[in-house]
């Protein structure tokens, strides 16, 4: 099956070489309600098989839970894969959803030996800030994540949703290999000002929740109806109540498109985030999440397409007209901070 893997890119100016895609591993411990175990550690394998190798955890998927479950497949394919883990998001155990944002040395530090033990790895290959705690400034952050480059613990730094300027000021103090934000036919607020001072600095883009956390696939409408009560999308403004029914009706020229070309609406959606490479010009490498081999399949399938100017076109205005912000409180988000 290798005519069938996905090609390679570099992950920013000095970061790892990459999978075009990479693989989104949320969701196999946290966020959108149970998984079956199984299947994952399957999805997992047919990744790697399919030339996947950046793989995308966190600390707080499941406090911890993720990281562990990970553990197996990086420990028995360690010189295949690039492992990408987070810091500065955590919640207390009885309120799962509620986030504590903290970035002081002192906490980085006490994260990183956590996420190495429950990795049961020497090194992090990509460790990123989850978020921005805007109470320590953006220097003493990366300078302590840049101590642990120095140390050995950690290859190469990134920063999730962070704005245009955090950013500046972040490779000022040690080099970024990648953003990680989110990036989608319904999310490109990003592309304002972020997008272009990565380009401008050489740091890679890596679009989190490409598939608009599934919606853009189809697969649920109304997050009230068609989800179960753990699933975390139910708290999230435009997957539920009236916005969800109208966001749900902008999908149609995805539809179309799909049709055009025999794929999925979940292909053109990853085939619109990896076009975006071409039209900006910077490294992107998307990180679908997904917990079932069969979609694995699909999703790397979909690098593979190439739409039209006037199918890019017929994309173009929906994420203009989206209702609902991405998160209930947008300063979660660099757009709310910009
Ligand atoms: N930095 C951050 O703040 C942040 C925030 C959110 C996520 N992330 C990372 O980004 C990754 C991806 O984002 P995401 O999981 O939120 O959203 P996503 O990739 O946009 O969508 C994931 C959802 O789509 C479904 N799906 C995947 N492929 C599909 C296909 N071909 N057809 C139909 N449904 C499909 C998945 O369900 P199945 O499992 O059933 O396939 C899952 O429910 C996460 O796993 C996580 O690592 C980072």
């Amino acid at each position: 099956m290798t005519d069938n893997r996905i090609t390679t890119v570099r992950l920013g100016a000095d970061g790892p070489e990459v999978g075009v895609q990479g693989l989104g591993c949320m969701g196999m411990s946290w966020a959108y309600g149970p998984a079956d175990a199984g299947e994952s550690r399957a999805a997992l394998e047919r990744a790697l098989a399919l030339g996947v190798t950046l793989y995308d955890t966190a600390d707080a998927y499941g406090a911890g839970e993720n990281e562990t479950f990970l553990s197996p497949f990086f420990k028995a394919h360690r010189d295949e894969v690039v492992i990408a883990t987070k810091f500065g998001i955590s919640s207390p155990p009885e309120e799962p959803y509620k986030r504590i944002i903290r970035n002081d040395p002192p906490y980085i530090r006490q994260c990183v030996e956590a996420s190495l033990r429950r990795l049961e790895v020497d090194v992090i290959d990509l460790y990123y800030m989850h978020r921005r705690d805007v109470n320590v400034p953006i220097e003493e952050t990366v300078a302590a994540m840049a101590e642990l480059v120095r140390e050995g613990k950690v290859r190469h730094l990134g920063l999730s949703e962070v704005t245009a300027a955090e950013l500046r000021a972040a490779q000022a103090v040690h080099p970024i290999a990648a953003v990680q934000s989110e990036w989608s036919l319904f999310s490109r607020d990003i592309e304002a000002h972020v997008v272009p001072a990565a380009k401008e600095l050489g740091v890679a883009l890596v679009p989190y929740s490409p598939l608009g956390r599934g919606f853009l696939t189809g697969s649920f409408s109304n997050a009230d109806t068609d989800l179960t009560d753990q699933d975390f999308r139910r708290t999230m403004p435009r997957f539920t109540g009236e916005n969800a029914s109208a966001n749900a009706a902008l999908l149609e020229p995805v539809r179309t498109v799909a049709g055009a070309h025999g794929v999925s609406p979940a292909q053109i959606a990853l085939a619109w985030v990896r076009q975006q490479a071409a039209v900006r010009g910077l490294p992107v490498v998307p990180i679908p999440g997904t917990t079932k081999r069969s979609r694995v399949e699909e999703n790397t399938a979909a690098t593979r397409i190439v739409l039209s100017e006037s199918e890019l076109a017929l994309l173009e205005p929906i994420a203009s007209k989206v209702a609902g912000d991405r998160y209930p409180d947008m300063t979660f988000a660099s757009a709310g901070r910009e």
